[in-house]
Order: structure tokens, then C-alpha cells, then sequence
């Protein structure tokens, strides 16, 4: 037997202990966005940084404005300086679990379940992303370890406790700790593989900047039969402002919003094409079958190379039980936009708030609010030799090509390994389409969890090569 082959049969003799300790970390609702899991989220960073600790990393929690950040440094031995030196990425917090009755078990309590198709999913807040994904590389490091007593590179990791949440004290943090977390290059496990046979290292990512708008009427809620007709609903002027963000081709308004996207190029088109996709699947599995994008894009296109402007949530007036007649005082939305190429964050909220102050009559208020500096998008150039050597690995593990794919979501770190450290970042991760990231009955498949594990052992392996 080969040295890989032990350390991957020391891996899948450890899975069962790697799913406690995936799901000890799951049972912690480390739910950034809201300050009520300030305790939370520690508390997760915490188990995250003792866990490396004891695995013969030396560990330690930073405080930042917002939750702390876990670094880790292992050094190998007799080899410090002999080899390079990675960075590898994960984020321990999570999305809201809400809307919680649509969970079939409660979302920070984990459980297996093996559905009537015979595959086996963890379900639970966090599962997917990112806990289950970052310790793929976290086991396939200790199965390393146990194997062989070291890594075969030099490793730093970085759990950020702040990714669902826009990343706000990140900039900062790493001009802080520049020389720290400075390495070679980063690993990212964040993302998905194209389906559950086919790995995937992702080259682009969309950027995301988000607001918040109030809009205030009268000066108190009023009686709509006394006040209807003369008295300005806020509702309605909000609900008119969002109708407004996108024409009849889908396209957003704004604008200036376009400025920076450039059309796909015909060589990436063709590349895509390739990819065996189907725009009805997609939204088939959603229970949709009317595209609603842009007119004349694919759903490939539409979701990894062109922006997007959404509302997430609205609220305002009475929402309880029956009926109340009421003219509300005010009325709310939050939006965020996905970017892509060049788009700059901080300008498209700047016309953002330009086109709804044009919205609202004079003797309505419109106010915004939004945390953090937003992020802009991430294009990877898929020639770098680390890209090689990690898609070689990982299409040994799973006997096929590895895809090169882009992805729609965001994972803001990304532009600024490369914009504050210099370092460039490879984006592998073992995520399905069907996870439900961000939604009820979030699950990771436990062939991912365990491929993702066997993955990162052959990708070390390379890499110490
Ligand atoms: N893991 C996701 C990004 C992702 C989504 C990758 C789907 C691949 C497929 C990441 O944790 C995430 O959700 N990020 C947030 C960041 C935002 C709050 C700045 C996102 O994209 O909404
Ligand atoms: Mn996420």
C-alpha cells in the first residue's frame, strides 16, 4: 500500500468520530447576523480552535469589533521551510435557521437521516455551510497526522465567525495580521462539486453589497377610512420603488448599475456549454418553470456571470391575526444586489440610494441603512498550476474530470486574500445544488462529508509534493 492509501483507510476508519465532532459543532447556533448568538458564535470558535489545538495545532481565538476569528499554525516537522505554506478557509457561523416550522427536525439539533433513495444526509443549520465543509480539510488533516505524525505542508487556518454577515471586521483583520496569514495560497471549502459524482474547483464568484430602506409617511399610524385617499401610504410607495428595479427583460434600472459587466466571452460560453446543464431541472427542483432572469441568458449565465438586485425580506403595517384598517407610518424593505466583473459596491448603493430618494414625494422620508462595506465579485485564473494539481487530486478520489464552475453565491474573503495579502485562492468544495443553503431541512450528504475528507488528503498529498 502506498502512504495515501493508509491515511485515507486512517480517515475512513475516523468517519464516525468525524461526524460527532461535526455534529457537536452543529448543535452551536452560531448565528452571526444576530446579536442574540454573540455567546454562540464564540462559543463555536472556541470548540473550533481547542479541537486544532489538541491536533497538535497551535490555536487561538482573535477578537474583532464583531466575532472572533480562529487561527491555527501547524509546523511540520523537519520540514519548515522545506515546504510551502497554505492558508486553508472556512467560516463557522450561520444563517438564520427561520422559518422554523418548515424544519422536519429542529435545525441545531443534527441528525442522519438515509432518505427512500438510499442516500444518507446530515441535516441540520451549518451542515453544509460551512461546518460540514470546513472540516473536511480539518479530518483529512488529522487523518494526515495520525498517519504520518505531521502535515506535508506548512498550514495556517482561518475560520472566520462573520462570512454570513457580510464580513465586516475582515479588511481590518488581515491588514492587521498581514504577515501572519500571508501564504503561498489560500484554500477556500465553501463551495459545491458540479453534481455528486463530479468534483469542481469554482473560478468565479459573484460580489454583494446589501441595504436596508424605511420609508416613513405620516407621522403615526392612521385609520384608512378616515385618512384613505389624502394621506400617503408608505406601503404602497415602497412597493411602487421595488416594482420599478427591473424592466420587462429582467434588466435592473439603476443607473450606472451596469457599468463593469462585460459580456460573457466566447470561449467561457462554449466552455459552459459543455457543461451538461438544464435550465428546466434547475427550476424544476424548486417548483418553478417560468424563467423570471434576464431575457435571452442561460441559467449558467445568469447565475455566475451576470448581477442581480433582490429584495429578501418587506415589511411594515399589521400583519397579525384579521383585519386592522390602518394606514401604516412606515414601511421596510432589504435588498442586496449580487455583482459581477468590475462592479464597485460602494457605487451601486450610492445609485441605489439615488434612484429610491427619486421615488419617494417630498413629504416622505426614505432612510438606509446597511452594515458593512459590501464586497466586490472574484474571477480566478483557471491556469494556475495549484488549480492543476488540486482538479489531478481530486479526479483521482472521484474517477472523473473535475469541473471548472462558477458560482453565484458570494464568499467576500476571496477578493481580499488576493487585494489585501497578495494571495491567490482555490476554491474546492463538496456542496450539492440540492443542499438548501440559507433554507429549511439544510442537509450535507455524508458521501460528500467523507469524499470531501478523502479529497483533502490526496490534495495535501499533492500539494507537499
Ligand atoms: N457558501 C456560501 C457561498 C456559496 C453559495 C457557494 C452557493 C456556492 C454555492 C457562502 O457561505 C454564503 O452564503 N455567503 C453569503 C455571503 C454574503 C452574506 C456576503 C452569500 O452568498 O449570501
Ligand atoms: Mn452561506
Amino acid at each position: 500500500m502506498t502512504r495515501i492509501d493508509d491515511i485515507l483507510s486512517t480517515a475512513d476508519k475516523g468517519l464516525e468520530r468525524s461526524l460527532d465532532r461535526l455534529f457537536d459543532l452543529v448543535r452551536i447556533p452560531s448565528i452571526s447576523t444576530d446579536p442574540a448568538y454573540k455567546a454562540d458564535c464564540r462559543r463555536a470558535a472556541e470548540r473550533v480552535a481547542a479541537d486544532l489545538e489538541a491536533l497538535g495545532f497551535s490555536a487561538s481565538l482573535r477578537d474583532t469589533p464583531g466575532h472572533p476569528m480562529v487561527v491555527a499554525h501547524f509546523e511540520p516537522k523537519d520540514k519548515a521551510g522545506k515546504v510551502p505554506h497554505f492558508l486553508f478557509y472556512g467560516h463557522y457561523d450561520v444563517q438564520p435557521p427561520d422559518p422554523l416550522d418548515k424544519w422536519t427536525t429542529p435545525p441545531f439539533e443534527p441528525e442522519k437521516r438515509t432518505g427512500k433513495d438510499g442516500v444518507v444526509r446530515l441535516y441540520g443549520r451549518g451542515t453544509a455551510d460551512d461546518k460540514g465543509q470546513f472540516l473536511t480539510f480539518i479530518e483529512a488533516m488529522r487523518a494526515w497526522i495520525a498517519e504520518t505524525g505531521t502535515l506535508p505542508v506548512k498550514a495556517t487556518i482561518l475560520i472566520e465567525g462573520e462570512e454570513e454577515s457580510g464580513s465586516p471586521s475582515l479588511v481590518p483583520f488581515l491588514k492587521e495580521n498581514r504577515a501572519e496569514l500571508s501564504c503561498d495560497a489560500a484554500f477556500v471549502c465553501d463551495t459545491n462539486m458540479w453534481d455528486e459524482k463530479t468534483p469542481a474547483i469554482t473560478t468565479r464568484l459573484r460580489g454583494m453589497v446589501k441595504d436596508e430602506i424605511t420609508i416613513t409617511g405620516p407621522r403615526v399610524d392612521l385609520h384608512s377610512g378616515a385618512y384613505g385617499g389624502p394621506a400617503a401610504n408608505p406601503i404602497r410607495i415602497l412597493s411602487k420603488l421595488l416594482s420599478k428595479l427591473h424592466d420587462k427583460n429582467g434588466k435592473v434600472t439603476i443607473p450606472g448599475f451596469y457599468d463593469g459587466v462585460s459580456d460573457l466571452p466566447k470561449d467561457v460560453k462554449a466552455q459552459w456549454g459543455k457543461l451538461k446543464f438544464s435550465d428546466k431541472k434547475f427550476l424544476k427542483e424548486v417548483g418553478l418553470s417560468v424563467p423570471a432572469g434576464e431575457k435571452g441568458k442561460s441559467v449558467l449565465e445568469q447565475v455566475w456571470a451576470r448581477p442581480t438586485a433582490e429584495v429578501n425580506g418587506i415589511w411594515g403595517g399589521y400583519t397579525g391575526a384579521g383585519t386592522k384598517t390602518v394606514i401604516p407610518s412606515q414601511a421596510h424593505a432589504k435588498l442586496t444586489f449580487r455583482l459581477v466583473g468590475k462592479q464597485n459596491p460602494q457605487k451601486i448603493q450610492k445609485a441605489f440610494r439615488a434612484f429610491a430618494k427619486a421615488q419617494v414625494p417630498k413629504d416622505c422620508r426614505i432612510e438606509f441603512s446597511s452594515s458593512g462595506p459590501g464586497s466586490p465579485a472574484s474571477e480566478i485564473a483557471e491556469t494556475s498550476p495549484l488549480i492543476r494539481k488540486s482538479a489531478a487530486a481530486l479526479k483521482d478520489e472521484f474517477g472523473r474530470n473535475t469541473a471548472l464552475i462558477g458560482s453565484g453565491g458570494s464568499i467576500p474573503i476571496v477578493r481580499y486574500f488576493k487585494d489585501v495579502l497578495g494571495m491567490d485562492s482555490v476554491l474546492i468544495g463538496f456542496g450539492l445544488n440540492d443542499d438548501a443553503l440559507h433554507s429549511p431541512n439544510e442537509k450535507y450528504n455524508l458521501s460528500s462529508f467523507h469524499r470531501g475528507i478523502r479529497s483533502w488528503v490526496r490534495v495535501l498529498g499533492a500539494l507537499g509534493r
